[in-house]
């Protein structure tokens, strides 16, 4: 339906383009005249007819969230923001030696995440921790609410240590680790200033002379927070049965038996609906003795030692290796662990503990493992990896 609107609306766009203006009558390029349509194409593969970025989050996630994250009477110059957000997101020449983008360790078929325990930078050295999967369908609340508690559902900030508060936050610390991009915010905004397709997208977005640090930062977490991923074989079955504790009638057996373990031993932190995480943060019995502290190593305090925010579980299948060390390399080894190898550490959260306080032993049978991770694969979104407005308009 709302693809049909966007047809009608854009009908009506064209319509009036090829009546009213000569010029562009050969053009297909709505957005944007002849010859700057001509100058971007010179490097990028972007449509002449801006994506729409808003994000619509379907009824069956959180009721608190419906509707469109963006001010219908400023959608045209909000998809200018995310389209140039997503050159920024994809562009090397944004990293020292221009060798590495965002993309490079947020990939659309990992889930935005990276298939490597830890990512290399752009002069080879290594990120301390995994790749964080974007695309979850809060990313974009999680923004603004960082850190909060609200109606049972927790949001930790963003990394892993619970750490960072803001998308623009996030974005400018990735552009200034020397393990990630290795810019100061300066020489960035000195050489997109030098690059002729940012001299259009910049005033499409923003308007004249407004390359600048803080529209770089807006630009790319208005892109990243439209990544968002509600249409998998699980929100199908939800947006169909509403209960979640209910079979799913479009699950298998295995699936709906997953589904069943799953709430009763992991949604307690991960969240049942997959909107939310119900913890924010927690140990999750990983090791005794943590060399990464996590959130401890940011407060101090004894009783976070240990602890790393409660990722979210959506498009986990691509998004592999796992755990902030990306430790484990497949979904089994993640359930082997949780149904035999959890530590008694000091913090271990209590959802993970037994009756006699030591750490729990759900044992598992395969058939059980088997479809817990048969659950964990209805969390894919195929349509979110094969976007086109999420994927890198660079090359071809
Ligand atoms: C060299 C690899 C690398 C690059 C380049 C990179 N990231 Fe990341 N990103 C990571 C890692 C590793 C983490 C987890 C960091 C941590 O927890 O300490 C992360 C975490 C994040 C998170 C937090 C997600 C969450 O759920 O908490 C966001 C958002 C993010 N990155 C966005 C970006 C953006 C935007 C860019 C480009 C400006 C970028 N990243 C560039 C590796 C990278
Ligand atoms: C006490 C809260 C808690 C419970 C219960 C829990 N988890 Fe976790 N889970 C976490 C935390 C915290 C992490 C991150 C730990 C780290 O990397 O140090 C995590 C990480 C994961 C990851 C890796 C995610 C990634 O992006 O790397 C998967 C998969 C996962 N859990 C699945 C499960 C499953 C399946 C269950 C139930 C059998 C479960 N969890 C139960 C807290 C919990």
């Amino acid at each position: 339906m709302q693809l049909n609107k966007l047809v009608n609306l854009s009908a009506i766009f064209l319509g009036a383009v090829i009546l009213f203006s000569s010029c562009q009558k050969e053009s297909t390029a709505v957005n944007y005249t002849a010859s700057e349509f001509d100058e971007l194409s010179k490097s990028l593969n972007l449509p002449g007819e801006l994506h729409n970025y808003s994000i619509e989050i379907p009824t069956h996630n959180n009721p608190m969230f419906n509707g469109s994250s963006i001010d219908p009477s400023q959608i045209n110059r909000a998809n200018h923001t995310a389209t140039l957000g997503r050159v920024l997101f994809y562009d090397e020449l944004l990293s020292r030696n221009g060798t590495v983008s965002c993309g490079s360790c947020h990939v659309q078929t990992a889930g935005f995440a990276h298939n490597e325990a830890l990512s290399e930078g752009f002069d080879g050295e290594t990120t301390v921790r995994n790749s964080l999967a974007l695309g979850t369908t809060a990313m974009g609340l999680t923004t603004s609410y960082g850190s909060s508690n609200f109606g049972g559902a927790a949001l930790a900030g963003f990394s892993w240590d619970d750490s960072i508060h803001s998308m623009e936050e996030q974005t400018q610390a990735a552009i200034e680790n020397p393990a990630e991009m290795g810019m100061t915010m300066e020489d960035m905004v000195e050489r997109v200033k030098s690059i002729a397709y940012y001299d259009i997208l910049f005033r499409k977005a923003f308007g004249e002379d407004e390359i600048n640090e803080a529209n770089v930062l807006t630009a790319i977490s208005q892109f990243v927070n439209a990544i968002s991923s509600n249409e998998s074989k699980f929100d199908e079955g939800l947006n169909e049965n509403f209960k979640v504790d209910d079979d799913f009638t479009n699950f298998t057996v295995s699936e709906n038996l997953g589904k069943t373990l799953y709430n009763n031993n992991c949604s307690s932190c991960h969240g049942s609906r997959h909107d939310f995480t119900v913890k924010a943060v927690a140990n999750n019995g990983l090791d005794q003795v943590y060399v990464d502290q996590g959130k401890g190593a940011i407060t101090g305090n004894f009783s976070d030692m240990g602890v790393f925010k409660v990722p979210f579980l959506r498009n986990i299948e691509l998004s592999g290796p796992y755990m902030h060390d990306g430790r484990f390399s497949t979904l089994e080894e993640v359930v082997d662990f949780y149904s035999e190898g959890v530590k008694s550490h000091t913090n271990l959260s209590f959802e993970l503990r037994g009756n006699n306080g030591e750490a729990k032993r759900m044992n598992f049978s395969d058939n059980e493992k088997n479809s817990l991770v048969a659950y964990l694969e209805t969390l894919t979104d195929e349509e979110m990896i094969r976007d086109e407005k999420f994927a890198t308009p660079f090359g071809e």
